[in-house]
């Protein structure tokens, strides 16, 4: 099929087949907590070590991404399948609950990082430039966490899966 306008429907059918590693973008201040299961999150350099994550600006709960001044990406094995339905709004849980599903440390920037997680990118937030629906969070990464081997966690033709 070829779509010489790319459609909404058609570019979302397209990503459908873009397989994505599936993370927890998280960020704390003053007391308040957010967590978004995200795919939209790569590296950008490793010199200095910098990354970026994309969330919805359309959603108020985000908005804390952009005033933190932190955000931390936690990379997900297949052991953390719930988790991620936890941070995508699945089951209707509060920010509370969502956060007591796992062990957390606070980091160095001040971002909750995963227990247990693959690996975790913690950064200073550099800039939340708006890009359509979304702020590219741009990240300093001032610290890292490598846990315990397992499967990457895959979203991949609206579904997880693995490799
Ligand atoms: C596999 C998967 C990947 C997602 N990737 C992103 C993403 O990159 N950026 C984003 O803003 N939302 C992404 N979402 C959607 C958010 O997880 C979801 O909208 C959000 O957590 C809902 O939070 P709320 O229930 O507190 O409003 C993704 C969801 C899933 C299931």
């Amino acid at each position: 099929m070829h779509d010489e306008n790319s459609s909404p429907k058609t570019y979302r059918d397209a990503m459908a087949r873009y397989a994505g590693h599936v993370q927890i973008v998280t960020t704390a201040a003053g007391g308040m907590m957010r967590g978004v299961t995200a795919t939209a999150c790569t590296s950008v350099s490793d010199a200095p070590p910098t990354v970026l994550a994309c969330v919805n600006r359309h959603n108020p709960r985000n908005g804390l991404f952009a005033e933190a001044g932190n955000f931390a990406i936690n990379t997900l094995g297949t052991r953390h399948r719930a988790l991620a339905d936890a941070f995508s709004g699945l089951g209707g849980l509060s920010t509370e609950q969502r956060f007591a599903e796992a062990t957390w440390d606070l980091s160095g920037s001040g971002a909750p990082v995963l227990v247990g997680a693959l690996a975790s990118f913690d950064c200073r937030l550099i800039e939340a430039r708006e890009v359509a629906s979304h702020w590219i969070l741009i990240g300093e990464v001032i610290g890292v966490r490598l846990g315990d081997a397992d499967k990457p966690l895959i979203y991949f033709d609206r579904g997880y899966c693995s490799m």
